[in-house]
C-alpha cells in the first residue's frame, strides 16, 4: 500500500468511491486507522476538547498542534495526513495563514492544511495553495466561527442554502483540493457535491457526499455526549471504564500482579 495523496481523493471521487476519513491525534490511533486502511488522517483543532479539555476549539494554537501532528504523521505510514489551521493562525491576513501552513508542514510533517470559511477566506486558501501546500476547505457550520454563527446550528437551511454552496464554489475555485461540509441540509451537500468537481467531506451532511469524517472519540464512543449526526461503531467509554474499575478491584484485592507479572 502506497502512501494516500490527494490525487486519490480526486481519483475516487470521479470513480464514484466513497471514503472514510477520521481524526486523530496521537500515534497509536494513528497507527490503528491506518492500518484499517482510513486513507486520510485529521489532525482537527478539534483536539482542543477531546485532548486538552478545552471548551471550544477556539483557545488551540500551532504549539498545541504540532506535536499532535508530529505524533499523528509519525503513526500513519499509508495515509493522507491534513492538520487544522487553529483560530487565530489565518485570520490576520494571507501572509500569515501561509506562515502557519508552513509551520504543521515544516515543523508537524503535515501533508495538507486545513482551513475554514468560504467566500471570506478564500483568498487565504488561494494563498496558501500557491506555496505549494494543499488546502481542504471548511464551509457550512465552521466551529471557530461559533460566536459569529450564533452557536451550533444547522447552516443552509432554506434560502441560507445558496450561501453554502456559494462558499464551497470560492474555496474550490480558490484551489481547495476538498471541502468539509459541517451541519448542513443533506439535500444542500448533495447539490454542492454535484456541483464541485473536487470531493465533498461531510459531517452531519447527509449520505451524499464523496466522503465521511468524524471525530474518533465521538465514532469510538469515548466522548460523552455527542451530536446526533454520530453513529458510535464502538463503545470505547464502557470499555474503558469497565476495565480501569476491574484493575483497581484486583489491585485492591490483591491478584494483580500475578507470579506471572512479577520478575
Ligand atoms: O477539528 C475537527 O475535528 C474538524 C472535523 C470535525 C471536520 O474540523
Ligand atoms: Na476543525
Amino acid at each position: 500500500r502506497r502512501r494516500t495523496r490527494v490525487h486519490h481523493l480526486q481519483q475516487w471521487k470521479d470513480a464514484g468511491e466513497k471514503w472514510a476519513m477520521l481524526t486523530s491525534y496521537d500515534a497509536l490511533t494513528a497507527a490503528v486507522f491506518d492500518e484499517a486502511g482510513i486513507p486520510a488522517l485529521l489532525v482537527g483543532d478539534s483536539a482542543a476538547n477531546t485532548v486538552f479539555g478545552m471548551p471550544s476549539t477556539l483557545p488551540v494554537t500551532l504549539e498545541h498542534l504540532l506535536p499532535l501532528v508530529r505524533a499523528v504523521v509519525a503513526g500513519a505510514p499509508h495515509a493522507l495526513v491534513v492538520a487544522d489551521l487553529p483560530f487565530g493562525s489565518y485570520e490576520a491576513s494571507d501572509v500569515q495563514a501561509v506562515q502557519s501552513a508552513v509551520r504543521l508542514m515544516k515543523e508537524g510533517g503535515a501533508h495538507a492544511v486545513k482551513l475554514e470559511g468560504g467566500v471570506r477566506t478564500a483568498s487565504r486558501v488561494r494563498a496558501v495553495v500557491a506555496a505549494g501546500i494543499p488546502v481542504m476547505g471548511h464551509v457550512g457550520f465552521t466551529p471557530q466561527a461559533e460566536h459569529a454563527l450564533g452557536g451550533y446550528r444547522v447552516q443552509g437551511r432554506g434560502e441560507a442554502g445558496g450561501q453554502v454552496l456559494a462558499d464551497a464554489r470560492a474555496v474550490a475555485e480558490a484551489g481547495a483540493f476538498s471541502v468539509v461540509l459541517e451541519m448542513v441540509p443533506a439535500e444542500v451537500a448533495e447539490q454542492v457535491t454535484r456541483t464541485l468537481a473536487v470531493p465533498t467531506v461531510g459531517i452531519g451532511a447527509g449520505a451524499g457526499c464523496d466522503a465521511q469524517v468524524l471525530v474518533w472519540q465521538d465514532f469510538a464512543g469515548l466522548s460523552g455526549r455527542t451530536a446526533t449526526f454520530v453513529r458510535k461503531f464502538a463503545d470505547v467509554r464502557a470499555v474503558l471504564s469497565e476495565a480501569a474499575r476491574e484493575y483497581a478491584a484486583e489491585v485492591r484485592g490483591g491478584s494483580f500482579p500475578g507470579p506471572e507479572h512479577s520478575f
